[in-house]
């Protein structure tokens, strides 16, 4: 006897730019979490935040209190908990712990909230933890970088490190909203700030060459950290994450192609060659740069096109180039850890012009070597 069914589920994917979303009379967060047969919240925020930024951890709990004097049934909070932020946040199991933790000590139910304020790293390791009690208890997350922004919080992907690999353990699951505040980039740091931009680039390379337009011509107010100008770039590149996952036809990355992790095999190599202290901006940063200078070497890729988008990374105040670079032993070993997390055949997407790709299914190494040393200063 043999079954097999085909089936569909309704997922719905809500994403929200708004600002100052504590403000008590901003209804952003309260339109997402009210009326959704919900009794309880627990909350997460990055440390960084929570040091630096006016909307932390007394701002939620006083945002909730002003919802619940003005008559609205929200749920009640029942803690917020300061997590550390950064990479270090993924390195081990710690936050993920401490949400289960936080989830049976507050009765937290399916229908129950985890609210996570924070950035790339700490979003992936609170997701995991909300993903994995009770099978999956609504997730909303508040990002408070450029990148969580722009990429990050958009995926239905949650993950930690573990062996020194990005994401080895993680799950796919659909947050239950996105809420994107830009006043929170007003306290991140120019180094992060700037870095959320590579994955504009990255998206832009793939999807949309009038965006690398877009970029170009505001390179320099973004690199001096100009909202105004910055926020165009990223709501674009949001909608771009968010059009990829809803209707490209492969949420939860079944197929060997994963396009928009263009310049990411050797970002993620390069991350954990540096112990984690490239940042991932940074790293795709890097390993976009590397793989037009291997396209062009390989002749898929224009010189002029190349250089454009090397040149765009430049006026972004971002890296093109690391020393570890130079170890192409290590670093063609990310290829194989790349196809080993993919399974199947090793499958890498490549620019063949700004705004089309092609799958490649192997990488010369001696073109690679050429590529770095073209990239080199
Ligand atoms: N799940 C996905 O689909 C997905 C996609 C892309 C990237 N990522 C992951 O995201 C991570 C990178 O995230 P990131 O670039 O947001 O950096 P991050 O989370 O590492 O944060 C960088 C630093 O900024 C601090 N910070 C965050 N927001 C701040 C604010 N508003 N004010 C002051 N300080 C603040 C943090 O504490 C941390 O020290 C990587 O681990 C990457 O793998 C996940
Ligand atoms: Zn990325």
């Amino acid at each position: 006897m043999r079954f097999e069914e085909t089936f569909q589920l309704p997922l719905q994917h809500r994403v929200v730019f708004s600002s100052a979303l504590l403000d008590p009379a901003n209804g952003a967060l309260r339109d997402v979490i009210a009326g959704s047969g919900s009794r309880r919240a627990i909350a997460f925020i990055d440390e960084g935040v929570e040091r630096t930024n006016p909307q932390g951890a007394r701002a939620l709990a006083a945002w909730f209190d002003a919802q619940s004097r003005a008559g609205h049934a929200l749920p009640d909070l029942c803690s917020v908990d300061v997590v550390p932020g950064g990479e270090a946040a993924k390195n081990d199991s710690v936050i993920v712990d401490q949400v289960i933790a936080a989830t049976e000590r507050h009765a937290i139910d399916r229908r129950s909230f985890v609210i996570a304020i924070g950035g790339g790293a700490m979003l992936d390791a609170v997701g995991l933890g909300a993903a994995l009690a009770h099978r999956g208890v609504r997730l909303v997350r508040i990002p408070t970088t450029t990148l969580a922004m722009d990429d990050a919080a958009m995926g239905v992907k949650n993950g930690i490190n573990r062996f020194g690999k990005k994401n080895f353990v993680g799950a796919f699951a659909v947050p239950w909203a996105v809420l994107c505040d830009d006043t929170y980039l007003t306290t991140l740091d120019s180094r992060h700030f700037r870095a959320g931009f590579s994955e504009a680039v990255k998206i832009a390379c793939l999807r949309d060459a009038a965006l690398l337009g877009q970029m170009e011509r505001d390179a320099s107010r973004i690199a001096a950290r100009d909202i105004r100008a910055s926020m165009p770039t990223i709501i674009r590149c949001a909608q771009l994450h968010l059009e990829h996952i809803t209707r490209g036809g492969d949420p939860f990355e079944v197929r060997e192609a994963r396009p928009l992790d263009f310049g990411h095999w050797s970002a993620h190599k390069l991350e954990s060659m540096s112990d984690f202290t490239v940042p991932h901006g940074e790293a795709v940063s890097i390993g976009i740069a590397l793989d037009c200078a291997y396209a062009r070497h390989v002749g898929l890729l224009s010189a002029p096109d190349a250089a454009r988008i090397t040149d765009c990374l430049r006026a972004l105040h971002l890296p093109t180039w690391h020393p570890l670079l130079e170890d192409i032993d290590a670093m063609t070993h990310g290829l194989e850890e790349f196809r080993e997390h993919l399974g199947g055949v090793l499958t890498i997407t490549q620019l063949t012009a700004i705004g089309a790709s092609i799958d490649v299914h192997e990488m010369d190494a001696d073109a690679i070597r050429a590529a770095v040393r073209s990239l080199a200063p």
